[in-house]
């Protein structure tokens, strides 16, 4: 299927995200001659930018982001796509030219009214920009309208509920794109495809044979320069309520059975509805909070969290979080889900590893067996890996022996590179539905007052660590390590 000729309206594109994925991303499209010969995008920002001199700095970001080099000779073709216009967001007014503006853009470059709203912007600014949207009558279009949405989409339930019927006061659900960039991520997006072409795979990921599973996104940074924002959001909003669970449902999902793409909607919102609750008062026996110290990161030593600029010195904020979940139906039963995620760790990694149970007959001492792992690096490397035991002659002794298969990620699609691909075809599957959304919500929410209540201790861990000892206690009272 092609994209339709559409314009691209892109509020906050003098903003950090624009420059780092959005045009290097429709750049790379470009190059792959998946956008359509008519093509508009209106850039919207606080700044007075000329067309130039947004054209001058979409070919910086290119010239610094882009995965494919810059062909020269087609440069400026690309860079005709974009006109920009300063708009303040919050003036009703505004919107009377911008719509003058887009409309001439459509006329000359022959597209019917088919408008992508992508909001780029401070979370804060949604509700008015999708508000003025709608009284403006510039979502009225002849032709198809969508809204893009970056995190964080609210930052508890209700907060999140509020936005949410904002938002469908002036779209549909079906022309909201929750963008979640886990679920852009290709190892993420193939892993109905790896369960399906692989009857093996399926079959060695029977649920009986499984212990546990683990689910990991370590992170090397720290806070950078984005204290305002993490300093209230904290890992368990950051990457939790979002990535993580995402992640969870994407995982279980896949299993026992293939599902088509149609399905992954409904059986995601199964598995979310499945997490058995963790309440406030239980937060400690499932959940491990953390803050870094000061330590040493990849050889450079690096201050900790509380001298970070732009954090107060007394914060309470967590930058790690790990927590014990179950799945709580005949699927998955007993079978304990794992997930960590936390700044200024030893490695940038995000897999999913399935534990397998160990043998039971005693004809090996157990001692001489690791368990079986089957892991799937999802970043910043991806593939696929199997660790077994297998004997050494000479010494009649098991090894450890990991089976290893790396895709090449030379020439891969980034993820905003297929999200806004499917974005402008019409295609919501990787995305997050508001049910997803709000359940997910929903399970975190006793969990934040939890924090906010201080019912579960804030441990620290040094900087350049797998993390806070109380974590591995977490596993180690069910038997387990993580992995
Ligand atoms: C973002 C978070 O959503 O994801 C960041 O706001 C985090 O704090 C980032 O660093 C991690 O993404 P990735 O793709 O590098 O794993």
């Amino acid at each position: 299927k092609d994209i339709q000729a559409l314009t691209f309206v892109l509020f906050g594109a003098t903003g950090d995200l624009a420059k780092r994925k959005l045009f290097p991303a429709l750049y790379n499209l470009f190059l792959a001659e998946k956008l359509p010969n008519s093509f508009s995008v209106i850039g919207l920002g606080r700044r007075e930018w000329s067309h130039e001199f947004f054209h001058s700095k979409i070919e910086e970001s290119l010239r610094t982001y882009a995965r494919k080099d810059v062909q020269e000779d087609s440069l400026q073709d690309f860079l005709n796509h974009f006109q920009y216009s300063p708009l303040d967001v919050t003036d009703k007014s505004a919107y009377k030219r911008l719509q003058t503006h887009i409309e001439d853009r459509e006329i000359e470059l022959n597209i019917p009214g088919n408008r992508l709203f992508y909001l780029a912007v401070d979370p804060n600014l949604v509700e008015v920009i999708t508000e003025n949207l709608h009284a403006s009558g510039l979502n009225q279009t002849s032709g198809w309208r969508r809204l893009v949405v970056e995190k964080p989409f609210g930052t508890d339930l209700k907060s999140a509920q509020q936005l949410n019927k904002k938002l469908s006061e002036a779209f549909d659900e079906m022309e909201i794109y929750r963008i979640d960039h886990y679920l852009g991520k290709p190892m993420v997006q193939n892993l109905a495809s790896l369960v399906f072409a692989n009857p093996a795979l399926a079959s060695l990921l029977d649920l009986k044979q499984i212990a546990n599973v683990q689910i990991t996104a370590s992170e090397t940074v720290g806070v950078e320069t984005r204290a305002a924002y993490y300093d209230n959001a904290g890992a368990i909003r950051d990457m939790v309520q979002n990535h993580l669970l995402q992640l969870v449902m994407m995982t279980a999902l896949h299993l026992p059975e293939n599902i088509t793409a149609e399905e992954i909607g409904n059986k995601k919102i199964e598995v979310i509805e499945s997490l058995k609750p963790i309440e406030k008062e239980d937060a400690h026996k499932h959940v491990i909070r953390g803050q870094y110290r000061a330590g040493e990161v990849l050889d450079t030593p690096v201050i900790g969290y509380l001298d970070e600029p732009g954090v107060p010195e007394n914060s309470m904020n967590d930058t790690y979080f790990a927590a014990r979940l179950h799945i709580d139906n005949p699927v998955w039963g007993e079978i304990p889900f794992y997930i960590r995620t936390g700044k200024r760790l030893d490695q940038k990694s995000t897999r999913i590893v399935f534990e397998f149970k160990k043998q039971k007959r005693a004809l090996i001492p157990a001692e001489e067996l690791v368990p079986n792992l089957l892991t799937l690096e999802i970043n910043p490397s991806e593939g696929i890996s199997l660790k077994l035991n297998i004997k050494e002659p000479s010494s009649e002794r098991f090894k450890p022996t990991c089976i290893n298969f790396k895709t090449n990620t030379d020439d891969q699609s980034d993820a905003y590179e297929l999200l806004l691909f499917d974005a402008m075809l019409g295609n919501a599957t990787f995305f997050a539905h508001w049910d997803e959304v709000e359940l997910s919500w929903k399970w975190i929410q006793p969990l934040l007052e939890a924090f906010e209540n201080n019912l579960l201790p804030l441990h620290t861990y040094p900087a350049g660590s797998t993390g806070p000892e109380a974590a591995d206690e977490l596993l180690k009272s069910n038997n387990f390590k993580w992995w």
